[in-house]
């Protein structure tokens, strides 16, 4: 059940929520207005800023026991010391869920700082929506009941700014949980084909159009780039495109994700410790199905187009040998020489197929290299592309969603590194700069478009439980994407 989410304007000391949580900024006294609160508590709320047993620092958080009367609990919850102050009330609302959701209640209430403005609040529904998020298809119910968060109301002073807030922090909220949990589904459920039902319910709820192709399509139109991962595995690969029409007949911007639902490597197999991450290679896909579904709540007043290449990375009899040539559809010929670097392969025929719309901008999201990993981390996506303003709206649009990336150059340089022997391009151009040439690649394919690639293999999900998210999928980059679509709204 999606979480219920409203604003409210009420004493602290009057709210009836099983847990309060206030978010509160480094060095603060008691926040002001929560006298009464703090009568009802005791003075444990003062005697706990004044003896230091709670400064705000990020993530700090302290526990106190309701009154008799109000909120049965408190979290307090710190921000540190805010520079940017809507990522640091998402993440202390993602942290007061999280913690609220392990504590056996419906209902929470989140005071936040005052003069907050709608996109402040925004955030706040994000972060709580993201942290109170769980996958539990695939676990049997607990023979002990246990009580997740179904409400959250958030005390304003001023309930008809928050309202908008309120609505469009809903809206791109459902678009991570949509993306997460195509995320964290496993290979052997989220299918091409399931990817592409999912892509035809989006369509369905938001009256978009959707096309579907299969192999016998990407045939007549020579992806053999595409096809060459797809050769490997009897599943059906998908090319999926999702058409949102906000703006009548205008140019549309174009969304990409690879989709691999899947990669083993292939015939160039991945070693056995982690594969299992490898199901979270189908994450920009998700990024994408996800951003279509907030755009789509959003009603935003522009044309988006989501492109998926949905295929699975398998070896068999059937499958690609390094050293196989292929063909993309724009003509390139493309030596293979490991079967590991399938993404680009499926990308390659995808931002052909894109020229199609004749797009005002495309942006791609693929977890593509582990070499971003490497430069990057896990805070970081690698930001490339061919067009330096577009870079710049990119950059900023992750920013403003706090999923902040850094670019990267596409040095011309190393596209000797991608050259080939036998063919015009090699998939692979060594270790050295990996996700540099990686995006060289690409760039051959995305002749008469402004295009910007995001590879997001550090970021798109976590290997470890991190403090305010838990371990598993992150959503991104479904923020960067809608907040790029919204500032492109004339
Ligand atoms: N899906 C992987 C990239 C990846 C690595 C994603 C780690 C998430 C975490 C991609 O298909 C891949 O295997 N890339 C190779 C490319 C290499 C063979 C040139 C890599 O990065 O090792
Ligand atoms: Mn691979
Ligand atoms: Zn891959």
């Amino acid at each position: 059940m999606p979480l219920a989410f409203s604003v409210v304007h009420v004493d602290a000391s009057a709210v009836s929520a099983g847990v309060l949580a206030i978010l509160c900024p480094k060095g603060s006294l008691v926040p002001a207005g929560l006298t009464a609160l703090d009568d009802a508590l005791g003075g444990a709320l003062s005697r706990s800023f004044a003896r230091g047993a709670f400064v705000g620092k990020r993530d700090e958080v302290l526990h106190l026991s309701g009154g008799a009367t109000g909120p049965e609990r408190v979290l307090v919850i710190g921000m540190g010391v805010v520079t940017d102050g809507p990522a640091a009330l998402k993440r202390a609302a993602q942290l007061a869920a999280r913690r609220a959701n392990g504590l056996n209640t419906a209902s929470m209430a989140i005071i936040v700082p005052t003069g907050l403005n709608a996109v402040d609040l925004e955030q706040v529904v994000i972060g709580a929506s993201m942290g109170a998020w769980e996958y539990r298809e695939l676990k049997s119910p607990p023979t002990e009941p246990r009580t997740t968060l179904e409400r959250i109301s958030i005390v304003v002073e001023d309930e008809a700014t928050a309202a908008a807030g309120l609505a469009s922090g809903e809206s791109i909220a459902a678009g991570y949980s949509l993306a997460r949990r195509l995320q964290m589904m496993p290979g052997n459920l989220c299918t091409p084909d399931a990817l592409a039902d999912a892509a035809r319910d989006i369509a369905a709820r938001h009256a978009m159009d959707v096309t579907v192709l299969g192999r016998r399509e990407m045939e007549a139109l020579r992806m053999g780039s595409f096809l060459a991962v797809a050769q490997g595995t009897p599943q059906e690969p998908r090319l999926i495109a999702l058409e949102y029409r906000g703006a009548g007949d205008a140019r549309p911007i174009v969304l990409a994700g690879k989709g691999v639902c899947f990669d083993t490597g292939g015939i160039s197999i991945k070693p056995a410790p982690g594969m299992e991450w490898m199901k979270y290679d189908m994450s920009g896909a998700a990024g994408v199905l996800g951003a279509m579904e907030a755009i789509a709540r959003l009603k935003l007043p522009i044309n988006v187009v989501g492109l998926v290449g949905a295929v699975t990375n398998m070896p068999s009899g059937t499958a690609i040998n390094p050293g196989d040539v292929v063909q993309a559809s724009n003509g390139t010929f493309i030596e293979i020489v490991n079967t590991d670097a399938e993404g680009r392969l499926v990308l390659a025929d995808v931002l052909h197929y894109a020229k199609k719309y004749d797009p005002v901008a495309v942006v791609d999201a693929a977890t593509l290299t582990g070499a971003v990993v490497i430069g990057l981390g896990n805070s970081l996506m690698g930001v490339l592309g061919t067009d330096a303003t577009l870079v710049q709206d990119v950059l900023a649009a992750g920013a403003r969603a706090s999923e902040p990336g850094w670019e990267l150059p596409l040095w011309p340089d190393y596209e000797e590194q991608i050259k080939s022997d036998t063919a015009d391009i090699k998939n692979t151009g060594g270790r050295a700069a990996g996700t540099i040439t990686a995006g060289l690649f690409l760039k051959v394919f995305t002749e008469g478009y402004p295009w910007v690639h995001l590879d997001v293999a550090g970021t798109a999900y976590s290997e470890n439980d991190l403090v305010s998210l838990p371990k598993g999928p992150t959503g991104r980059p479904v923020g960067t994407f809608v907040e790029f679509v919204r500032a492109r709204v004339s």
